[in-house]
């Protein structure tokens, strides 16, 4: 039996939710992920399913040309999703940013995921944006599987990208496929899970039932590329453990595929390894009580939400991802956070490039609901249980503006842009206790300009962002009230409050940081904050 069949089989006879595999790709820009999303959709075949063979450069302008500020600088700044079906299985591909900027949209996209992928170029190892969105896995102890990129190049050695990746991410690494040379002498994959060695086009050279017995060899072996790759390749499997899919799905051990998305190699392993082993909808943290896949109640949160594309209504669509039940079009549904209910008529699927009504989706399936700013991000949507969705966070920001309004007849409309963002989660605003100074916070440079250019656009508010010296802000919080108000009073010139009322202190730098909590040893600082 082969692998294909063996989990074709397995999948008869279980709830239609077992069946959905969503996850994101995570990766440094120009790791190739855009190449690698359009190999999984072709190797899936939902490329022609949807009718739709696009270029790269095509799909990178259509994806979300909505925002101008996209379009000038050709990336996608927002997160979107891609569903396709491929083997039986329900994949949902969560788009994360490729821009080497940094938003809090990728972090609440990483909430919505059960699995992840994480490219890395073959000649670059880890690079930084990839070790922070890993971070933010490893947190929610998301599985992810390795694919390491672009084995048509010169690069690293295999062993030496192994290595990278253990000791960086202090995470056990398992090869599931080697590369047999690289650049101009690869000459194939060992498949070490279906037990096959493939030629650079994919096709079968060789079977074996023990790869030790395909590495003795004597023909291969006389081949100097054949007898480094097995040299290299024991090494690996002596020192680093065979593939456990437990230890996986914990999130301590990640399989590594070794592949070239331009060319097409493994990429069709990596789509097995990834409806084989990524795990089935997991339970969602929630209070009182984690939320099981399988609850019969719909519930789902939203962890997204994006401007519509037409710029002139202020529609916009709530990303909402199911943790439990069926949901069918036209159900109602209670925003647990404002108490109101919502006839869910028209939510919507993503298809690649297209949307279509959702009749029915089950724990996993991501469904989009326009709706008139009645839902924010963090927000969880029931059939009536007073249930709360937990682990959709605000990060403290890492860049704090003024914002300065250059036409001050335009005040209250300054005032309900920031506020509409802010629910959007585009930025943080906050407002300093002592002033009626508004100050914006973010995680990426890109975040401001995005701010700007739609207050601009959307609201018709010319503003600028002027520097406050702050390098970094906490939310303060203390058991005994009255060490937290000493410390509020103390300190009121460097404080300010969210747009839920909460307390954030604002340094001037990591000393200050240290020095308050060494001053207030009762008062505790956060780095992040669960969404109200
Ligand atoms: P990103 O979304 O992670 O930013 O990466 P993207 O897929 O856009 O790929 C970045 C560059 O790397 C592209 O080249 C792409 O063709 C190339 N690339 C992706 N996968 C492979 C691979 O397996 N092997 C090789 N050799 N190259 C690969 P570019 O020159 O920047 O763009 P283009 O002119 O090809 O569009």
């Amino acid at each position: 039996m082969t692998a294909a069949t063996a989990t074709a089989t397995a999948r008869t006879g279980l709830a239609p939710y077992q069946t959905r595999r969503t996850f994101a790709i995570i990766s440094h820009p120009d790791a190739g992920k855009t190449t690698l999303t359009e190999k999984l959709l072709a190797a899936s075949g939902a490329i022609q399913q949807a009718g739709a063979v696009r270029g790269r450069a095509s799909m990178r302008a259509t994806r979300s040309d909505w925002m101008e500020i996209e379009q000038q600088r050709g990336i996608s700044i927002t997160s979107s999703v891609m569903t396709f079906e491929h083997d039986g299985l329900t994949f949902n591909l969560l788009d994360t940013p490729g821009h080497s900027d940094f938003s809090e949209d990728t972090y609440r996209t990483l909430t919505a995921v059960d699995a992840a992928i994480m490219v890395i170029d073959m000649a670059k190892g880890i690079e930084s944006q990839t070790l922070k969105l890993f971070e933010v896995c490893r947190l929610r102890d998301i599985p992810i599987i390795t694919f390491v990129n672009k084995v048509d190049r010169e690069g690293l050695g295999a062993l030496e990208i192994l290595d990278t990746v253990a000791d960086t991410l202090a995470l056990d690494v398992s090869p599931v496929v080697w590369p047999v040379g690289q650049g101009v002498d690869f000459k194939g994959t060992i498949d070490l899970i279906g037990k096959r060695l493939l030629s650079p086009s994919g096709e079968v050279l060789e079977t074996f039932e023990d790869v030790e017995d395909l590495m003795l060899d004597e023909t291969y072996l006389a081949d100097p590329v054949f007898a480094s790759a097995f040299e290299m390749l024991d090494l690996a499997l002596s020192g680093y453990p065979a593939f456990d899919r437990a230890t996986y799905l914990e999130g301590h051990l990640t399989p590594v595929i070794f592949g070239s998305a331009l060319k097409s190699i493994s990429v069709a392993e990596l789509l097995m390894a990834l409806g084989t082993w990524a795990p089935e909808p997991r339970p969602q943290p929630a209070e009182p009580n984690p939320i099981q896949p399988s609850d019969n109640k719909v519930s789902g949160f939203v962890f997204k939400v994006q401007a519509n594309m037409n710029a002139n209504h202020r529609d916009r669509i709530a990303f909402v991802r199911l943790s439990s039940g069926t949901f069918k079009r036209g159900m109602r549904l209670k925003n647990v956070r404002s108490g109101k209910d919502m006839a869910v008529t028209n939510p919507m699927f993503f298809f690649g490039q297209s949307r279509e009504l959702a009749e029915e989706a089950v724990a996993g399936d991501i469904v989009g609901i326009p709706n008139h700013g009645t839902l924010s991000v963090g927000d969880t949507l029931t059939e009536g249980a007073a249930i709360k969705v937990t682990g959709i966070p605000n990060f403290a920001p890492e860049i704090i503006r003024r914002v300065r309004l250059t036409d001050p007849i335009k005040a209250k409309q300054l005032a309900k842009a920031l506020s509409d963002l802010a629910e959007e989660g585009v930025a943080q605003v906050f407002r300093r206790m002592i002033g009626a100074d508004w100050l914006v916070g973010v995680v990426g440079q890109l975040q401001l300009e995005v701010l700007q250019s739609r207050i601009e656009k959307e609201y018709g508010v010319p503003i600028a962002f002027e520097s406050v010296g702050y390098e970094l802000a906490r939310w303060v919080a203390a058991e005994d009230k009255a060490e937290l108000k000493k410390f509020i009073d103390a300190n009121r010139s460097t404080l300010a409050e969210d747009k839920d009322g909460n307390p954030i202190y604002l340094a001037q730098s990591n000393w200050w940081l240290t020095r308050m909590q060494q001053d207030y040893p009762k008062v505790e600082f956060f780095a992040t904050r669960e969404r109200a």
